[in-house]
């Protein structure tokens, strides 16, 4: 079977990765890709948004199963683009309805959903442009710090956690009257801040059975610490040594059945990837957000730990068979460590050659390509996550170590990295 996968980080270049080693893949294809997913596949210069260029390349190349990395396409309804296609509607698609992807696109409907459901989240109000006021008295009666968010998609930047109630004020009334983040912050959801530790948690689910993937544990910050501005993520760990039995059913029964429940109970299609972000206080777990889409870089550890066949998996997902399979996970730990361009989360340049990626030796680790390009035969650098450099152990820290080890191979102008993916655990 053909096997088309969207989008172009190092998600994407895992998820890929992982669908070229199954028995029932022929070819996949990647749109747009990058050069590293040109070594396993043909990248296409299609971009995920643009769904009637995504249909004639689904035509053109026979493909049997889609797999949607990014949310953009999700939330714009891919989904219901081929439902309501006679040409596509027979091909399995592994995403969520445009209104179940709201989970994400909204976190207004995420709050509700989950209210609805009583799943345990932060206790929350929302306001708009009518509301302004009540807002900000709302905002002046609540304990410190503050947690502002803008309702809709921005790019990962619409979390503000505010430490005075001024500066509190000044974002909520800069989201709603003035924009800030666009058309996604005429609603703010203003929500009492969980303390704890973070863990993303990720189910594959068909809508009515589900199974759960791998726990992972991102570093958001830029610094090493955890210090210094948020990022789309500098490295990732799997597994996550709290992470266990007890907490596990804890998460089990009070988020992961209800939500699935949810979804059924309420008419929700939904096939495909769940993301919980999860806070752990005292051993209590709170939802802080969903996504409808696999994490980047959780996706670098939690791939190469699947021992099951990943195209059977989505395939029983995407068809509504998920309670017919079992997952096999391996018991080897993952560490990822990300290495970007100088200047990120700023500005940053781009058209780096990279030089000594055949240096690091498969039995070692993978090398999952971020944000590159081949230009003229040449790996140059193409974003401000530019590689995953993903490496393997007994334990966290003996695969952080061989993941900085991989690191230390290559090179390119200005590269920077976290050098303390995995701290914590070792
Ligand atoms: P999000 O964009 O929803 O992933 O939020 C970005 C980050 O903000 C999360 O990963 C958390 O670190 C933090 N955050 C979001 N909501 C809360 C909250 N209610 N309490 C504490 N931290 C939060
Ligand atoms: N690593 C967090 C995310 O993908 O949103």
């Amino acid at each position: 079977m053909n096997i088309l996968v969207l989008g172009s980080g190092g998600r994407e270049h895992a998820l890929a990765w992982k669908i070229a080693q199954s028995e029932r893949c022929t070819s996949v294809f990647i749109a747009p890709g990058n050069a590293g997913t040109a070594l396993i596949g043909e990248n296409i210069p299609v971009s995920p948004t643009d769904f009637p260029a995504v249909k004639k390349l689904v035509l053109e190349k026979e493909i049997g199963l889609v797999v949607v990395g990014p949310e953009d396409p999700l939330v714009k309804g891919i989904y219901d683009f081929f439902q309501n296609d006679s040409e596509l509607k027979s091909i399995p698609i592994l995403a969520p309805s445009g209104f179940a992807a709201q989970l994400e696109g909204s976190k207004s409907f995420a709050k509700a959903f989950m209210n609805r459901h009583h799943i345990p989240t932060a206790s929350y109000r929302e306001f708009t442009a009518d509301t302004l006021q009540e807002g900000i008295d709302f905002i002046q009666s609540l304990p410190l710090p503050i947690v502002l968010k803008a309702d809709g998609l921005a790019a990962g930047k619409g979390v503000l956690i505010c430490q005075q109630h001024d500066e509190a004020v000044a974002e909520f009334q800069q989201m709603i009257t003035y924009a800030k983040f666009g058309d996604a912050s005429k609603r703010v959801v203003i929500e009492s801040f969980l303390k704890g530790i973070e863990v993303s948690v990720f189910v594959l689910t068909d809508g009515k059975d589900f199974i759960i993937l791998p726990e992972a544990k991102d570093y958001k910050r830029v610094g090493v610490g955890d210090s210094g501005l948020n990022t789309g993520g500098m490295g990732a760990v799997s597994p996550v040594p709290f992470f266990d039995e007890a907490l596990k059913n804890k998460i089990l029964e009070r988020i992961v059945k209800p939500t699935i429940a949810g979804f059924h109970s309420e008419g929700i299609i939904y096939k495909g990837f769940v993301f919980l972000g999860l806070m752990i206080d005292d051993g209590e777990p709170f939802v802080i957000e969903y996504n409808c889409r696999m994490g980047d870089p959780e996706t670098e550890v939690v791939m190469p730990r699947i021992d099951s066949d990943l195209v059977d998996l989505l395939l029983a997902a995407a068809k509504g068979t998920l309670g017919d399979v079992q997952l096999k996970v391996s018991e080897k730990a993952a560490a990822t460590t990300i290495m970007v361009s100088g200047g990120y989360p700023g500005s940053y340049e781009t058209g780096m050659p990279i030089t000594g990626l055949d240096l690091v030796a498969e039995e070692n680790g993978v090398v999952f390509h971020a944000g590159t390009k081949v230009a003229d035969g040449v790996v140059l650098t193409n974003g401000g996550r530019v590689l995953a450099v993903t490496a393997f152990g007994e334990n966290i820290a003996e695969a952080a170590r061989k993941s900085r080890e991989g690191v230390a191979k290559i090179h390119f102008d200005k590269m920077y990295f976290r050098t303390d993916i995995g701290y914590e655990f070792e």
